[in-house]
């Protein structure tokens, strides 16, 4: 369908040698736990992945400990379930994709793991749908249960509007706006998709360094050699 490209939110780590604001990703974990995570999985993370977010140990340990985790079978064959622990992927919601479906009228709630690389601007798009929820203009025929948004393509979401003010309490005191919470949301989901980008970037920052010592070098190599050419 039809698609509208999301403006530039100004997130810190879509430049060039930017890095994700700590801060604001924990606030968006909180977030993804207390909102999304009733519909979607993100089953690429662990809880212990949180600690790169700054968290402690213990922190980890607490809301690990918070969800109930399926395990087994256990010695008599049986399912059982358990206080999730750290090394657990994050609980997904439902068992499988029928589920899923059957708990949101046919529609699937994808993973949220990777959709911030997985969507075109992923960033910008994520903060643009999650902001994006409006009237629809006079005269556009929506389907039912459909919900407008500026963003998504075609218009048409399954998805009602997720984020509502002050749905989330901040420890803080960061004001729960559907902008701040989305904004949060998003920078935390974009870590997850790649945690591994500030190495990226710090790695590509000494390569270029080098290539720049070792032109020098050259350079210097190339006048001593030839000083005494005619
Ligand atoms: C779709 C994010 C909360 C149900 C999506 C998509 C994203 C997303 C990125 C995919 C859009 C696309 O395909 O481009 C989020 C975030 C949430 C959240 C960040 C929390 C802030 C929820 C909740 C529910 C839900 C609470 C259920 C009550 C769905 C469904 C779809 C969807 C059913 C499929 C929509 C369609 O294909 O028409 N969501 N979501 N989401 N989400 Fe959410």
């Amino acid at each position: 369908g039809e698609s509208v490209a999301p403006p530039n939110a100004g997130f810190s780590f879509n430049s060039t040698f930017g890095t994700f604001d700590r801060a604001s990703a924990q606030r968006g974990f909180q977030v993804y736990q207390q909102v999304c995570a009733s519909c979607h999985a993100a089953h690429l993370l662990s809880y212990r992945n949180l600690q790169a977010l700054g968290l402690t140990e213990a922190q980890v340990a607490a809301i690990a400990s918070q969800v109930q985790i399926q395990d087994g079978p256990n010695d008599e064959g049986q399912m059982f379930e358990r206080p999730g622990r750290p090394s657990d992927r994050f609980r997904s919601p439902f068992p499988n994709q029928q589920a899923a479906r059957a708990a949101n009228n046919g529609a699937y709630p994808p993973d949220l793991s990777v959709i911030v690389k997985a969507r075109p601007d992923g960033a910008n798009y994520l903060y643009g749908l999650l902001t994006g929820y409006e009237d629809p203009p006079a005269g556009f025929a929506m389907g039912e249960g459909m919900n407008y948004n500026r963003y998504f393509p075609g218009h048409q979401i399954a998805m009602a509007r997720p984020l509502n003010p002050d749905q989330v309490e901040f420890a803080d005191n960061t004001p729960a706006t559907v902008e701040n919470m989305a904004r949060d949301v998003t920078t935390f989901l974009a870590w997850a998709a790649e945690p591994e980008l500030e190495e990226r970037r710090a790695m590509g920052i000494k390569i270029i360094g080098f290539l720049v010592i070792l032109a020098g070098l050259a350079y210097a190599v190339k006048r001593k050699v030839w000083a005494n050419a005619h």
